[in-house]
């Protein structure tokens, strides 16, 4: 990302209602300073534990961390049956809205009867603890059931977002070793109705570990069936009882697998676990968003299928008993003010999006907010890249109506939770910065030798102490873990990939990533995983990927790829050919926005693709330092290809 976030000097104090009645106040800093580690256990004591923690933490074999050693609890008891118990069974846990306008009213009574059918459907098809469960799905309630199912019978779910390709599925399948998929015919999409089952059929005839295919009816499309593999959810599902009687586990007890992109093409598979993990997302969904469970109807507007979703639409929130909306289709369809009428239908009071959303809205026009009563609207919460001053400002005066705060949450798939963020009652907003570590995280700006710096100078974001929801390991591959995260600085040091600078008020202001992984409308694509796609083609010899600044998604995917002398075609066919593979082989959010045909590409003396000048060039800059260069005449040559930038 350009550094598009200087702050304009305005700062917001937080509303004065609010701040008097906010769930965390000032003192929070101060406990957690005082004894970090009696600060945790303080939130985990939120949740209900069958068995209490001999110790909060366990670092005595770093990067490897336990947490609330000794521990046990059962993840969906904490989630819904406790709330039960409590006499909330008839609050409603979910609006959830379909695309095409149905809707369905979830209360969490009728929410445990649904989870603990699926518990004893997937016992009943021989699924264990410890087993991996995959969940292909669009936004619909048995996604969130399928997932909390899991969590009961403490089966690992590896939820595979909608959009993924067969491909994409077929390796997830293979690395984490599922025995089940999730899956249903379809969801509804850009007002029509869009298939998944193919890609499940396609990807599971090549995985021999998938037992059984469970299938949700929600389109009524007709689909391929697997006689003996695959079951409908409705039978299967339905004639179960809704008495599950759960088992408790350990605190460090897998609960799920979540894989996301890195720096080269294989997907790393992150794994969390119950107890921590819990925790944390619990305590930050309370004190980031100020949760009133008695009175707020919250809702994060993602998909279940990314980190995102997990923590904050279902575990962090059903934790806390909140009321959520869920809507399973896109803000434009049938018009652009969709996501407006839901918070004018349900009376959102917190909405949780990402900043390419809000820059589409303002692209759209603030006519379309104005046109719906937003009034129910008292905190937003913004997370998946940096949010530029423009839109917050937009944000924070269009949809919060002057009134109310932003949450700049900078968190990470493999950190679970919120790690950097204000806190609402509590923080004089700087529009740009996600501002100062949640209490009871250390987080530092450093230079490459790992000294800190404090003095606005750009340098690398590092935490310096494990936290309760840290990702555990890379599923299967502890030494890629180690090496990804805990070698830069050492093995108590969490290198986190992102660009940072820390100002003279102590606020942190995130620069983007440092390494080849792009940000995509708020998705991490690993530049690899789309150059090994690209070469993977006939026609294509070598390629280079790089994200280039794009006004609406943050970065857009930009392409150069050199062809192979067979290769017949070059022209606008062949690149529309290209996109198509990619949007194939990885998901259409993998697609480039652009592809340039080019002779050459800029390497270094070492072989390494000289990224930076390609940036430029897609970004149509004036070209950097080109003197390590083996041929700096290849810059020419690739410029005199080009068509005029976009
Ligand atoms: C990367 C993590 C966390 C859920 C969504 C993305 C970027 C995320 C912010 C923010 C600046 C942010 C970082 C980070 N990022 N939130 N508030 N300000 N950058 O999860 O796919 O694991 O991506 O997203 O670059 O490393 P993810």
């Amino acid at each position: 990302m350009s550094e598009t976030t200087q702050a304009d000097g305005r700062t917001f104090a937080p509303p004065e209602g609010l701040a008097a009645q906010a769930n965390v106040g000032p003192e929070v800093y101060d406990e957690a300073a005082r004894d970090r580690l009696a600060f945790w256990a303080t939130a985990a004591e939120r949740l209900t534990w069958a068995q209490r923690w001999d110790e909060v933490l366990d670092w005595s074999n770093p990067p490897f961390a336990k947490w609330f050693v000794g521990g046990r609890l059962n993840v969906a008891y904490n989630c819904v049956d406790r709330h039960v118990e409590a006499g909330h069974g008839e609050q409603v846990a979910y609006h959830w809205e379909g695309e095409p306008g149905d809707t369905r009213t979830i209360t969490y009574q009728e929410l445990q009867d649904e989870v603990c059918k699926a518990a004893n459907a997937l016992t009943e098809l021989g699924v264990n603890a410890g087993d991996r469960v995959a969940i292909y799905m669009p936004m619909i309630p048995e996604t969130i059931i399928a997932m909390l199912a899991c969590a009961r019978i403490g089966a690992v779910h590896m939820v595979v977002f909608g959009g993924f390709s067969a491909d994409a599925l077929a390796s997830r399948l293979d690395d984490a070793g599922a025995v089940l998929v999730i899956t249903s015919d379809g969801g509804y999409r850009r007002g029509a109705p869009s298939a998944l089952k193919p890609a499940v059929d396609d990807a599971v005839d090549r995985s021999p570990g998938v037992r059984n295919v469970i299938v949700v009816k929600r389109t009524e499309q007709d689909v391929a069936w697997n006689e003996g593999r695959d079951l409908w959810w409705d039978d299967v599902v339905g004639r179960q009882s809704t008495e599950h009687a759960y088992e408790t586990f350990d605190a460090e007890h897998p609960l799920y697998i979540m894989y996301t992109s890195g720096t080269t093409a294989k997907p790393k598979g992150i794994l969390h676990t119950s107890g921590g993990y819990l925790t944390q997302v619990a305590y930050t969904h309370w004190a980031t968003f100020d949760l009133k469970p008695d009175t707020d109807v919250y809702w994060t507007a993602a998909d279940v299928g990314w980190v995102t979703g997990h923590s904050y639409i279902v575990y962090g929130p059903l934790a806390n008993r909140a009321t959520s909306v869920m809507y399973e289709g896109t803000p434009e369809t049938p018009h652009r003010g969709r996501w407006f009428e839901l918070i004018q239908k349900y009376g959102v009071t917190i909405l949780y999006t990402a900043p390419t959303v809000i820059r589409t809205f303002m692209k759209w026009g603030e006519d379309i907010p104005a046109g719906f009563d937003l009034s129910s609207l008292r905190l937003l919460g913004s997370v998946g890249e940096p949010i530029n001053p423009e839109a917050w400002l937009w944000y924070h005066e269009h949809i919060g109506g002057g009134r109310c705060p932003i949450m700049d949450t900078w968190w990470q798939t493999e950190t679970g939770a919120h790690m950097l963020t204000p806190l609402p009652g509590v923080t004089n907003l700087t529009p740009g910065s996600a501002q100062h570590p949640f209490p009871g995280i250390s987080a530092k700006v450093v230079d490459d030798e790992g000294n800190e710096l404090t003095d606005d100078s750009t340098g690398l974001l590092v935490l310096t102490e494990p936290w309760p929801s840290m990702l555990r390991t890379i599923w299967g591959d502890d030494d890629r873990y180690v090496d990804t995260y805990w070698s830069r600085f050492g093995k108590d040091v969490y290198f986190a990939g992102d660009g940072a600078k820390k100002d003279a008020a102590g606020n942190i202001w995130l620069l983007g990533r440092v390494d080849d992984v792009m940000n995509v409308s708020g998705h991490r694509i690993s530049t690899t995983e789309v150059e090994s796609s690209l070469v993977g083609h006939p026609t294509v010899a070598e390629a280079a990927v790089v994200g280039a600044s794009d006004p609406t998604t943050g970065q857009g995917i930009v392409a150069f790829v050199i062809l192979r002398g067979s290769a017949e075609d070059s022209g606008e066919e062949l690149v529309q050919t290209l996109k198509t593979h990619v949007a194939k082989d990885i998901g259409p959010i993998a697609k480039p926005r652009q592809i340039m045909v080019v002779q050459e590409l800029p390497k270094t003396r070492s072989g390494k693709i000289m990224r930076r000048l390609l940036r430029d060039i897609a970004e149509n800059r004036e070209l950097g330092d080109v003197t390590t260069l083996t041929d700096s005449s290849v810059m020419n040559m690739i410029k005199d290809k080009l068509p005029a930038a976009p």
